[in-house]
């Protein structure tokens, strides 16, 4: 077997169950080499032996005096719900081979044993009992993470981001998100609002760039009744509706010179006028902003005004793209598989290694929210029944990315 490279994982238990004993005999004799490898003659004595110890591997023949290997391979799986079987037949029915398969077998294999086909099957088995061994680790940590709002990630970059968190989210200063497009931005907002004493008071979200200029005025800072056209009653702007609370400014560097005026002038004094108001309005509100642009650059440029830049990056998370700290692939992964399955009814266990190494190879240009949309797309397109995403399932650009290399 080529096993080489895998000799520090210590080996996996496979329990044969076989009633002739010469067959018994030349089973163990051949795989104790590569499985720690228990026996039984029957069924009653596999279940006693299940019963004791963790079995990953299960050998079990079809036809056993006593309860029948069907009946055996039922019932180790209620103890272990990880094993991986194979189960031998005797008489290579379909009827016995889908009824295996029903019942949770791996695969099967025909009387009489073809030693090197076996091995093979039961390498792949092992690879089996590997990813959902891995599955499990990962659903374990993804619980202890959840606590952060959603954030998933443990990659070192991900745990400064969360140190961070903690330490801003107490205070009111101000906070400048960082990053591409797509790497949970807005989620480290929320985190820190909602894991902060502000927490009970509105979290008011703004798009910068989703409004011209004249009405991110009066979204920001309402106005009075007839302020302009159109203007038939009195608003409060969202500076109003964020009091005690935050307001995260998306796309900050959208933002035009005069309501960037404007802006510096609340972050200083914590007081503004409605628009065509001559009340002075006086508000407590942290303010968190995000981009994904240069703002040096664009501070050089004379685009971006320097004080209020300076105003804003009083403290700064920086958010690293995803292809920066690949280690988090795998549990955004898992993370989205739970939450599609979720949605759409199914029951996907895992990605397949070839599909796995294609989502850590891609370099993700829209990071996290191209990754949770790729595995939503996948999720949608498996078969109902499907356990796991295959490499066919993945979008073009990640299969594509991963042939170029
Ligand atoms: N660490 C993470 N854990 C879980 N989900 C994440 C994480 N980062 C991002 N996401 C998901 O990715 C999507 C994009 O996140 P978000 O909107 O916070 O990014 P953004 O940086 O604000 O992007 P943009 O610059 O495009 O506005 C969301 O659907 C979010 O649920
Ligand atoms: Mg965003």
């Amino acid at each position: 077997m080529k096993k080489a490279g895998k000799a520090q994982i210590a080996p996996l238990t496979l329990l044969i169950v076989e009633d002739q004993q010469s067959h018994r005999r030349v089973l163990e004799a051949h795989f104790s080499k590569h499985y720690q490898v228990l026996t039984a003659e029957h069924g009653q004595r596999a279940l006693d032996i299940a019963a004791q110890q963790p079995i990953h591997l299960l050998l079990v023949d079809m036809i056993l005096p006593g309860m029948n290997g069907l009946d055996v391979l039922r019932q180790v799986r209620e103890l272990h719900p990880d094993v991986v079987a194979i189960v031998i037949t005797a008489h290579p029915t379909i009827r016995t081979a889908v009824q295996a398969m029903k019942d949770g077998a791996f695969d099967y294999i025909t009387k009489p044993i073809d030693l090197e086909q076996l091995e093979v099957l039961l390498e792949k088995a092992s690879e089996q009992y590997r990813l959902k061994e891995e599955n499990r680790r990962l659903r374990e940590q993804l619980r202890s993470t959840y606590d952060l709002h959603g954030i998933v990630g443990r990659s070192a970059a991900m745990q400064e981001v969360y140190e961070l968190i903690g330490k801003v989210s107490n205070s009111r200063a101000t906070v400048l998100i960082r990053g591409e497009s797509g790497t949970g931005k807005e989620m480290v907002a929320k985190a820190i609002h909602y894991s902060g004493n502000r927490a009970k008071a509105p979290f008011i979200a703004v798009s910068c760039a989703a409004l011209p200029e004249t009405l991110m005025e009066s979204e920001l800072f309402g106005h009075e009744k007839n302020a302009f056209t159109g203007a038939t009653m009195q608003k409060p702007g969202r500076f109003e509706l964020a009091h005690g609370g935050t307001l995260f400014l998306d796309e900050i560097a959208e933002v035009t010179p005069s309501v960037q005026v404007k802006l510096l002038r609340v972050l200083q004094e914590r007081k503004f006028e409605r628009l065509g108001g001559t009340k002075t309005i006086e508000v407590d509100v942290r303010l968190i902003a995000a981009t994904n642009k240069d703002l040096e650059q664009m501070v050089q440029e004379g685009t971006f005004r320097e004080d209020l830049y300076y105003r804003l990056q009083v403290i700064q998370i920086y958010l690293p793209p995803l292809r920066e700290r690949k280690d988090d692939i795998p549990l955004l992964v898992e993370h989205f598989l739970q939450r599609y399955n979720e949605e759409n009814d199914k029951h996907i266990q895992a990605v397949t290694p070839e599909a796995m190494e294609l989502l850590m190879k891609y370099h993700w240009p829209g990071n996290v929210r191209e990754l949770e949309n790729a595995i939503e797309r996948a999720v949608v397109l498996a078969d109902p029944d499907a356990e796991y995403i295959t490499v066919d399932l993945l979008p073009r650009s990640v299969v594509a990315a991963g042939q170029n290399r």
